[in-house]
């Protein structure tokens, strides 16, 4: 018996598949259909991102060290976004919140890890750690593979320019105050300075910023002060053990 063909398959092949000018319009067709069920949505959303208590931008020190960061291209091994998978929130913590990275410009989500994520790094060794394992990896992590970058502490860290930073991030919708600008550059050496009179002043305008001086030198505002200081601060900004996502019932 000869096979019957359906005369839709027929049509299918003979206008549609034999035909290509006819079979990009119906691609693109198609394709722009699903294009704005996507997109059209977005545009009558005020915002897409849900905010979370205790999601600050970050203070002028931590911004700079995210700088360098940046500069030193910490992210080609590293990455800051911790998945909503077992293994990673047992191996990391709380899997990272779209909040905790809104104002981050660009985002440093990344991909590759060579080394560990570093989302939930703040707090998790202390600063002193922090600066032997930046000046040689080795020392305390003996089969480590990650670069050493002793000049850190041996450079002094441009304040300068911070106030321009902040600036140019509140172009990008960054929240930052005109007090927050006024000061970038004050406030920049008061995180390093529990003793200094700005304290309580820094710490209304960054709640919860570490005070103290990161690398063991008060002498020079070093880049490793800097890193280090955003370092600590890492994962830290939202408390779970207090917080409560209401779309957290989809993830389990
Ligand atoms: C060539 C890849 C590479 C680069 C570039 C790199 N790292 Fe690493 N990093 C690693 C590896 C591998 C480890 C794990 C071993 C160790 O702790 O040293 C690591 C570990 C770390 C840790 C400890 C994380 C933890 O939870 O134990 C920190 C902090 C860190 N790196 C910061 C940085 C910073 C900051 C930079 C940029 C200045 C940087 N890394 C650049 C590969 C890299």
């Amino acid at each position: 018996m000869a096979k019957k063909e359906n005369p839709i398959w027929g049509w299918h092949k003979k206008v549609l598949e034999q035909n290509s000018l006819v079979l990009t319009v119906g691609v693109l067709a198609v394709v722009s259909i699903g294009g704005l069920v996507e997109i059209a949505p977005l545009f009558y959303l005020d915002e897409t991102i849900e905010e979370v208590e205790g999601v600050r931008p970050h203070s002028p020190l931590a911004l700079m060290g995210r700088d360098i960061y940046i500069r030193e291209g910490c992210y080609n091994c590293h990455s800051q976004m911790v998945r909503p998978l077992r293994d990673e929130v047992e191996r990391y913590g709380h899997y990272s919140l779209a909040a905790e990275s809104m104002y981050d410009h660009p985002f440093q989500w990344g991909s590759k890890r060579t080394g560990p994520d570093l989302a939930r790094l703040g707090n998790k060794y202390s600063d002193e750690w922090h600066r032997d394992h930046m000046r040689d990896p080795r020392s305390v992590v003996p089969e480590s593979i990650m670069p050493p970058y002793a000049f850190l502490e041996i450079t002094e860290l441009e304040t300068g320019v911070v106030e321009g930073r902040l600036r140019a991030l509140r172009r990008l919708g960054v929240p930052y105050t005109d007090e927050m600008i006024e000061n970038a550059e004050s406030d920049l050496a008061v995180q390093l300075d529990p003793y200094s009179a700005g304290y309580d002043a820094f710490l209304a305008r960054y709640p919860g910023a570490p005070i103290r001086d990161f690398d063991g030198n008060p002498e020079m505002v070093s880049e490793l002060d800097a890193l280090i200081a955003y370092l600590q601060v890492l994962g830290t900004m939202v408390d779970f053990s207090t917080y409560q996502a209401d779309a957290d019932e989809n993830l389990r």
